[in-house]
């Protein structure tokens, strides 16, 4: 610890309450998630052979001092010994004391120089106090073999702690890819290391089955492999691209058996999710009949989305999933079985005169007034799936079990003993919360491990979205004013790995950490020691611990996330690091940046064309990538324009709330300085075109009469997804924005490729004149052929108008 930050430390001790709240005090001790209560102490318990370990009775708490006595020995060689009682007095001991009065996860830990003691009332707040010790400890502690060291201290202080959630849960989808047995533990290891307790194991899909079921060995003879998958980014290329390659895996029950007793150990309760009615292709695949046209013959998927082949609410189905339900409830202890609930599209049950049959005979009826749960109105095959769950529900219950499913489950009616997922966004957990049911929140704009955390034009390919570490950390699932059925039902919070785009075991740590560890720390840590910049200190320290468990964690901590905003009436440039105590050190001519480059103190006026290089220098060392971005600063740019017709569903501002303009919604996206690149959507405007409307006008008022002779404009490429480039500009001008004169136009003549996509940057020049208001007319691309150019379900025409994505708009 830095001496000025001690003596602080001290000054603190003596002058606060007793205690110090624990973010204030963070930098020595690197615990992650923080404790509740954290009181510093002077100086270190050493580690010897001498060391005693003195426990209770209890085989549960004997168990986990044995596995601590295990790992010491395995990792420092040093031997502790078990002891008496009487013994602690005279020698250094390590002491588990089991108090009455202590929450199940609750412990109190004291380290000084002479003893360890824990106390706790189960042996769950017992296994979070070794966790804890683990984290005072030098990081060596999780290596996998014996390291070398002069000394294994372990920092005093005294520290009482409990969770704020009772549900603290990671999902990983095993079904996209098959993550080896391997990678699940180390999977399970992490989820420990950050005091989380659930592990939600996804093991059916679409594109695969994974787990053994004795009474259907088709499941995993047929349902687990697929002789391909798909390559690049789904909306990519139309046809789709393959990589020709098998994907196959599943678990074995024994396994799974292990697996389960594993998490056990660690206190992490596993909860399966068997999917349905939807996302059941891989199932249905192997058994055809349990669709309601089972004389199909149906493929695991081999791409990604939503399908229209799902289950048949029919007897055979119902005693397949019951047979299914057993095999899984035997495996896992667990309350809670997942039963999915997503995504089910009700084509199938539409067209099949058995559902409607069924329909009739259960009396159920589109809705005419709005449902009083979610304020919306269901048909009646909404109300069938609703009868589905409810019908899993009775049996799973009847076995002593409880359901949850995703929010789609509030459809039509929630089964009545059901907890909801709610990744939609909040509303389907805060609603069923409302009616009474237990939430556990999800959603996606903030724990979705599978969106990008970095740059995508730098990141590899994921499913979209923008979500940084930042803004992970910054979710409350329950605010301070939340009601008080949303605080008794909300019971915790969870990140979702969706691993379309993880096809390796690197890939899944990327995506997962370190933002899972951000949402360990918002289900453990009370919302009001919680603390951004104490987090990112304490971070250094986690990244360690990951780097000793292998864990290939995004390094964007370390490097310069490079962003504009307007600020006044300028568009300025900012940079930022996570990384505590950096600096960042940047260029504007493109040369790498070094210890002597200009330092970054506060945001700066983008003036002219630049080509940004940033990094982040601790002393004279770099310690992160660099970041690069062109930036391209003109007469309109931070400026606000108007633009019909309305901005579709991306607005080109990937961090957003700086930038919203006002009642249009629309944002500075296309003059923001920075163009739109290849690898993603996320910077792009998007503007949807139809039969009426083939352009888009774009009108910016440049605050005063400027001389203008050329505009710049980017757009995109990607017929698949039914986007072209523009066809053409016509520039005009105004002097009082009524009334505008042609200035000049230009057609674009381009030379597309068959597939892809592709970023455009077209000019045109004209003779300088002078202008107050321009107005641009952007032509969109022309059209587009149904199942020739695109997959038929984006559009019910066989020609389309291509939309317009543009970024950026300059004038120069
Ligand atoms: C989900 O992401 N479809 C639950």
């Amino acid at each position: 610890m830095k001496k000025g930050i001690y003596f602080l430390l001290l000054l603190c001790m003596f002058t606060s309450p007793g205690y110090i709240l624990a973010k204030e005090v963070t930098h020595g001790y690197n615990l992650v998630p923080l404790p509740n209560k954290l009181t510093p102490r002077k100086g270190t318990f050493e580690l010897t052979d001498k060391t005693l370990v003195i426990v209770s009775d209890a085989p549960s708490v004997k168990t986990i001092s044995d596995a601590l006595i295990s790992r010491i020995q395995k990792v420092t060689g040093i031997s502790l010994k078990y002891a008496d009682k009487e013994k602690s007095f005279h020698y250094p001991a390590i002491i588990f004391s089991q108090q009455r009065g202590y929450a199940k996860e609750a412990y109190k830990l004291m380290v000084s120089p002479k003893n360890i003691t824990i106390e706790a009332s189960e042996p769950n707040g017992f296994f979070y106090a070794v966790q804890t010790l683990y984290q005072l400890m030098p990081t060596d502690i999780y290596a996998n073999k014996f390291v070398s060291r002069k000394r294994w201290d372990i920092s005093a202080v005294e520290i009482e702690d409990a969770p704020r959630f009772a549900y603290r849960g990671l999902m990983l989808d095993v079904c996209r890819h098959y993550a080896p047995i391997e990678y699940v533990y180390k999977f399970i290891d992490m989820l420990a290391l950050h005091k989380m307790n659930v592990f939600h194991w996804h093991l059916t899909e679409d594109q695969g089955w994974r787990i053994e079921i004795k009474k259907y060995p088709k499941l995993t003879e047929v349902g687990s492999k697929r002789p391909e998958t798909l390559e690049g980014y789904y909306y990519e290329n139309y046809p789709l691209v393959f990589d020709g390659v098998e994907h196959k895996g599943y678990y074995t029950q024994e396994q799974i058996r292990e697996v389960v007793a594993y998490a056990a150990s660690k206190y992490i309760t596993v909860i399966p999710e068997i999917e349905m009615p939807g996302h059941a292709l891989a199932a249905i695949a192997s058994y055809p009949q349990l669709s309601c046209t089972p004389d199909s013959t149906y493929k695991v998927a081999t791409s990604w989305g939503v399908f229209e082949q799902v289950y048949c609410p029919k007897e055979e189905t119902f005693k397949f999933l019951e047979n299914v339900l057993d095999e899984v409830m035997d495996l896992f202890p667990s309350q809670y079985i997942h039963i999915g609930g997503d995504e089910c599209p009700k084509t199938a049950w539409k067209n099949s005169k058995y559902c409607q049959n069924l329909i009739n005979q259960l009396g159920l009826k589109d809705d005419s007034i709005p449902s009083t749960v979610d304020g919306r109105k269901h048909s009646k095959e909404e109300k069938l799936q609703s009868y589905f769950i409810t019908r899993i529900e009775k049996y799973l219950n009847s076995k002593g079990r409880n359901i949850i499913g995703w929010d789609e489950i509030l459809e039509g009616g929630l089964a009545p003993n059901a907890t909801v997922m709610s990744w939609r966004g909040v509303e389907g957990g805060l609603n069923a919360a409302k009616a009474g049911h237990n939430a556990i929140m999800t959603p996606g704009a903030y724990v979705y491990l599978d969106h990008y955390q970095e740059n995508p034009e730098f990141a590899p390919t994921t499913i979209g979205g923008y979500t940084t570490l930042k803004r992970t950390y910054g979710y409350n699932p329950v605010p301070d004013d939340a009601n008080e059925l949303v605080q008794e039902h909300v019971i915790g919070l969870q990140g979702n790995v969706w691993t379309e785009y993880m096809q390796n075991n690197d890939r899944r740590d990327y995506q997962a950490f370190p933002r899972a560890v951000a949402i360990a720390e918002t289900a453990w840590t009370l919302n009001k020691n919680k603390d951004w910049s104490s987090f990112c200190a304490r971070m250094k320290g986690d990244f360690k611990r990951m780097d000793a468990m292998h864990v290939k964690a995004c390094r964007n901590f370390f490097e310069v996330n490079i962003n504009t905003h307007v600020e006044g009436e300028e568009l300025k440039v900012f940079l930022e690091t996570y990384y505590p105590e950096g600096e960042i050190r940047y260029t504007i001519n493109g040369n790498e940046p070094t210890v002597n480059s200009a330092k970054y103190t506060q945001p700066f006026a983008l003036n002219g064309n630049i080509d940004l290089r940033a990094a982040v220098f601790y002393g004279k060392k770099r310690v992160g990538r660099i970041s690069s971005k062109k930036l391209y600063g003109n007469l309109i740019t931070g400026k606000a324009y108007t633009v019909t017709p309305h901005v579709g569903w991306m607005s080109g501002d990937v961090f957003g709330e700086n930038d919203v303009l006002g009642a249009d919604s629309t944002t500075l996206g296309l003059t923001n300085g920075k163009r739109g690149y290849n690898a993603s959507y996320t910077p792009w405007v998007n503007f949807n075109m139809n039969k009426k409307c083939h352009e888009v006008t774009f009108i910016v008022d440049l605050g005063h009469s400027q001389s203008i002779s050329k505009v710049v404009l980017g757009s995109l490429f990607n017929p698949a997804y039914l986007v072209l480039p523009s066809s053409g500009i016509i520039v005009e001008k105004s002097n009082d924005g009524v009334d505008f004169k042609h200035v000049a136009q230009q057609s674009f003549h381009r030379q597309l490729p068959k597939n892809g996509r592709k970023a455009y940057t077209d000019s045109i020049a004209f003779t300088s004149t002078k202008a107050r208001y321009v107005k641009l007319i952007i032509k969109n691309g022309g059209t587009l052929r149904r199942g020739v150019d695109f997959r038929k379900d984006l559009s019910d025409e066989e020609f389309t108008q291509a939309n317009l994505y543009l970024d950026e708009v300059e004038i120069y």
